[in-house]
């Protein structure tokens, strides 16, 4: 993205300049929706995301400007209420949940971009709260960790966007390194930079175009399913202190299979927890095969992963298991769709030789069939929330 263009918009909007700042979207190799179930992922930034050039103003007045979607608000930084615009909240969100967490907002101006795909599953609202959470912090000299900026951007999309999202996206955000993928354990937060350099295999996204929305209730029901799946366990097994589905083993949930009436499990949410306890597996499977570069490996637990968020999950669509068909038709290693599911793109573990083969047919096979075109994302693994000098 262009932070020229950025600053001459600022300087057109507000007069003068302001200090540039950028968080990234992220892609996820393996462990899709394991983050809120305690689980493990494998998430990397990439270089699209945000930029936003942001500067105090002196008074208690936030006035914010996203240049993509041209859309203006003002608020006072303590409004009860904020901003109606999707995009405008974030900013809003964000600004109260760094003063709850200590830092000294108060009014700033600000014009933001970005060039991540919106509703793409590369998260570009993560991109955009991680941005301003690095961003006010620095500027409002706050002192709260990188961990406090994850924070309050997943409980910007909890109590102001209404999405009940894990960590993993503000995390990769805020984390990413260039060249290194992170294996996060979303119950201990610990984490490890994987240096990610498959000799002979390229990542590539195609995103389908198909727009997703978690806001609403799908993601927040599958959620509930695997919480209400924990708690009946919980309640089996009261010796044990289960907190999620990360604390639940396949026994346990045979044993609740046959004594769910009860608990009121219903199979729906019993075929949730299946695939969360599967995608677990998978991530351990990727983990091990990673350190033998057994690549072949981790695509074959890639194409398990689609099956189970197409068929148990259920958060795939019709073009994006078309892609995935086209992928294994191409001898692709591994495809699966990445992010939250509904819509947006596969991610794709491509030997070198067949990369363009694959990606060729991949447009003209689904533009043939939904007359339009896929857009393909070479992935480069990027940087984290920083400034730009
Ligand atoms: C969305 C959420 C994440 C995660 C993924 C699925 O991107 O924001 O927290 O749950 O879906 O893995």
């Amino acid at each position: 993205m262009e932070k020229q263009h950025l600053l001459a918009a600022f300087a057109d909007k507000f007069g003068g300049e302001g200090t540039v700042f950028a968080s990234p979207g992220r892609i996820n190799l393996i462990g899709e929706h394991t983050d809120y179930n305690g689980g493990f992922v494998f998430p990397g930034a990439v270089q699209q995301g945000i930029m936003a050039v942001i500067r105090p103003n002196g008074t208690d007045l936030v006035r914010a400007f996203s240049l993509d979607l041209n859309e203006y608000g003002e608020w006072p930084v303590n409004d009860p209420k904020g901003p109606e615009e999707t995009c405008l909240r974030f900013v809003y969100g964000v600004a109260r949940e760094l003063i709850e967490r200590g830092v000294e907002v108060s009014g700033f101006d600000t014009v933001f971009a970005g060039d991540v795909p919106l509703g793409a599953g590369m998260s570009s609202s993560a991109a955009l709260e991680s941005c301003f959470a690095f961003g006010l912090n620095d500027l409002f000299h706050g002192t709260i960790s990188k961990w406090d900026m994850v924070l309050a951007g997943q409980a910007t999309e909890h109590k102001y966007i209404g999405c009940n999202c894990g960590i993993m996206d503000q995390f990769a955000s805020v984390f990413g390194q260039a060249g290194k993928l992170m294996r996060l354990d979303c119950r201990s937060r610990e984490f490890e930079y994987f240096p990610f350099e498959p000799k002979g295999y390229r990542l590539v996204l195609v995103n389908s175009c198909v727009k997703h929305e978690l806001a609403g209730s799908p993601y927040n029901d599958r959620r509930r399913s695997c919480e209400k799946v924990a708690e009946a366990i919980q309640a089996l097994h009261p010796e044990r202190k289960i907190e999620t589905l990360r604390d639940c083993t396949w026994e346990d949930l045979e044993e609740l299979k046959i004594k769910n009436e009860k608990l009121k499990i219903t199979a729906e949410d019993l075929q949730r927890a299946t695939f969360v306890l599967g995608e677990k597996d998978r991530v351990l499977a990727v983990c091990d095969a990673l350190v033998k570069g057994d690549y072949e490996e981790v695509g074959r637990q890639m194409y398990r992963t689609h099956e189970g968020l197409s068929r148990e999950y259920e958060v795939s669509c019709e073009e994006l298991d078309f892609l995935n068909d086209i992928a294994k038709e191409c001898r692709v290693t591994g495809s699966r769709i990445m992010g939250g599911g509904f819509g947006g793109c596969t991610i794709n573990l491509v030997k070198d030789e067949l990369y363009d083969a694959f990606t060729r047919r991949a447009v003209e096979a689904f533009e043939a069939k939904y007359g339009h075109k896929p857009i393909i994302i070479p992935v480069v693994i990027g940087d984290g929330s920083r400034k730009i000098d």
